[in-house]
């Protein structure tokens, strides 16, 4: 997914705000992407994750740290589903501290909704208190760059959680140093891991839209190599000396209209996938392709008149650290 430059490891600049993210990092579009994402999550890994936890925490509680946790959607789809219960520690980080503050109000609203109790002390911790489960939750603006290099947590997490985020990262330089936060048997969730394919459907004429997204998944690599191929190249690399690949398939976004029509997180979702194309060919790396505008005015109609549908390729993959040899 396009965004501007990563300047985590160039700190002390700050991270860029939620407009500056342009369309897709908007914090109305990860709230609809979440009903898309919840469709899309493989069902096979997720009941291997829950299958795996509670012997990874055994009677502790479970530590667990998400990157790139943008308002706080993951949190809520894992109390939701019934994977947290216990005591439960929840460090949610992200770059970018306009989704985290935005976290704060989406996951108090979740939680009214819902009968839960939230306890907040101070703007970034907070206690939720639900049936099942007692989490205590810390919002930090961090960089998983820097995540990655942290000493003092290092063998202390039982669940690392990446969410549609690791085609932003450089892996082979910081997915180590993440996995190292792990405990002997720590697990990896890494799940919406793009790879390769986003597809338009009706076919578009003239081929023309082959070429815009061709550039489009071009754009991705020259922000950062491989990045248009995430989640293949996390199948191999999860497969290296130290993890043991517990579970991977697949959670293709596929989005489709009913009745000519789409759920309001559905329409939003389309509008801003077809926007960040345009945004992201436009200015940027040379000319945009000939016919974007109209392209993408094309596929914005067909969205209002309910006849478009998407298809794009996702992995999803859970790791865990073996423990060291006797
Ligand atoms: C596509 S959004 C996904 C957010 C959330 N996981 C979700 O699915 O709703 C990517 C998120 O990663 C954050 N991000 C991007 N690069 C990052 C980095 N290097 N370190 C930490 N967070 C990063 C962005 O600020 C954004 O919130």
């Amino acid at each position: 997914m396009p965004v501007p430059p990563n300047n985590c490891t160039d700190s002390p600049r700050p991270a860029p705000t939620a407009a500056e993210n342009g369309a897709s990092f908007d914090p109305g579009y990860l709230a609809a992407k979440k009903s898309i994402d919840d469709r899309a999550l493989n069902r096979l890994v997720w009941a291997e994750l829950c299958q795996a936890l509670p012997q990874t925490t055994a009677v502790k509680p479970a530590n667990i740290m998400e990157i790139g946790a943008g308002i706080g959607t993951m949190l809520t789809r894992m109390v939701d589903w019934g994977l947290l219960t216990g005591p439960v520690t929840y460090l949610a980080t992200d770059r970018d501290a306009v989704h985290l503050r935005q976290a704060r109000h989406h996951l108090a609203a979740w939680a009214d909704g819902h009968g839960y109790s939230w306890y907040w002390s101070g703007d970034q911790r907070g206690l939720l208190v639900t049936a099942h489960a007692e989490i205590s939750l810390v919002l930090e603006q961090a960089c998983a760059e820097e995540l990655a290099l942290r000493t003092e947590t290092t063998g202390t997490l039982h669940l690392l959680i990446a969410h549609a985020v690791l085609d932003l990262i450089n892996l082979a330089a910081v997915l180590p140093g993440l996995l190292a936060q792990l405990t002997p048997n720590g697990l990896a969730y890494l799940t919406c891991n793009f790879d390769g394919s986003t597809l338009f459907l009706p076919e578009y004429p003239g081929g023309m839209e082959q070429e815009i997204l061709g550039r489009y998944h071009a754009s991705m690599e020259t922000r950062l190599t491989g990045a248009s191929h995430t989640g293949r190249r996390l199948l191999h690399f999860l497969q290296r000396p130290g993890l043991e690949l517990l579970a991977a398939g697949s959670s293709d976004w596929v989005v489709h209209a009913r009745n000519e029509a789409y759920s309001a997180d559905e329409s939003l979702f389309l509008h801003a996938m077809i926007a960040t194309v345009e945004q992201e060919l436009t200015g940027k790396s040379g000319p945009a392709p000939a016919g974007l505008a109209t392209w993408a005015r094309t596929r914005h109609r067909q969205i209002e008149a309910g006849t478009l549908s998407l298809l794009v390729r996702n992995l999803d993959f859970l790791a865990r650290r073996r423990p060291p040899l006797p």
